[in-house]
């Protein structure tokens, strides 16, 4: 079993949506008994928000249905809870870092745009003062991003 945790800033735009296609590939391969995932985010502010309507509409246009997730916030016990921790931006890493200050999870906490074959980014962009073509921007980098992490879990689970 190997359980994903994706976190950026408010959890209604950019970890919901890597949620809802790691969900799918999952699906897809037929790995859901063996490997969870989850999302959450750094801050507060949307706790039990639905994601962004604008993220929900440029998801299920591309097959991955976000509207029934729920927004949470990270909490220390996650690094307990997950074996992989995946960040969406620098802001995101530093601030999940610090909730583990011994470093005692740091092997846990990676950021997303590492797993990217295609895009070669440093972040995962916040979409959420940007324009439709922003949405899809973010679909594109975590599509890429999932499938190498998916690649990598199913090779550990071997
Ligand atoms: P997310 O985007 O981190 O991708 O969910 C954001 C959504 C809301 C806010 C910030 C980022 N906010 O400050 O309300």
């Amino acid at each position: 079993m190997s359980r994903v945790l994706f976190v950026c800033l408010g959890n209604i735009c950019r970890s919901p949506a890597a949620e809802g296609i790691f969900l799918k590939m999952l699906k897809d391969a037929n790995l859901l008994g063996r490997i969870t995932v989850d999302s959450a985010g750094t801050g507060g502010w949307h706790v039990g928000d639905p994601p962004d309507g604008r993220m929900i509409d440029h998801a299920l246009k591309r097959g991955y249905d976000l509207s029934q997730l729920e927004a949470r916030q990270f909490v220390r016990e996650d690094f307990l809870r997950f074996d992989y921790i995946l960040t969406m931006d620098n802001s995101n890493f530093e601030n999940v870092l610090r909730l583990d200050p011994a470093g005692q999870y740091r092997s846990r906490v990676h950021k997303m745009v590492d797993f990217c074959r295609v895009h070669d980014v440093k972040e995962v962009p916040d979409p959420y003062h940007r324009q439709a073509d922003g949405f899809e921007h973010v679909l594109d980098i975590l599509e890429d991003g999932c499938e190498q992490l998916l690649e990598k879990i199913k090779a550990e689970l071997k």
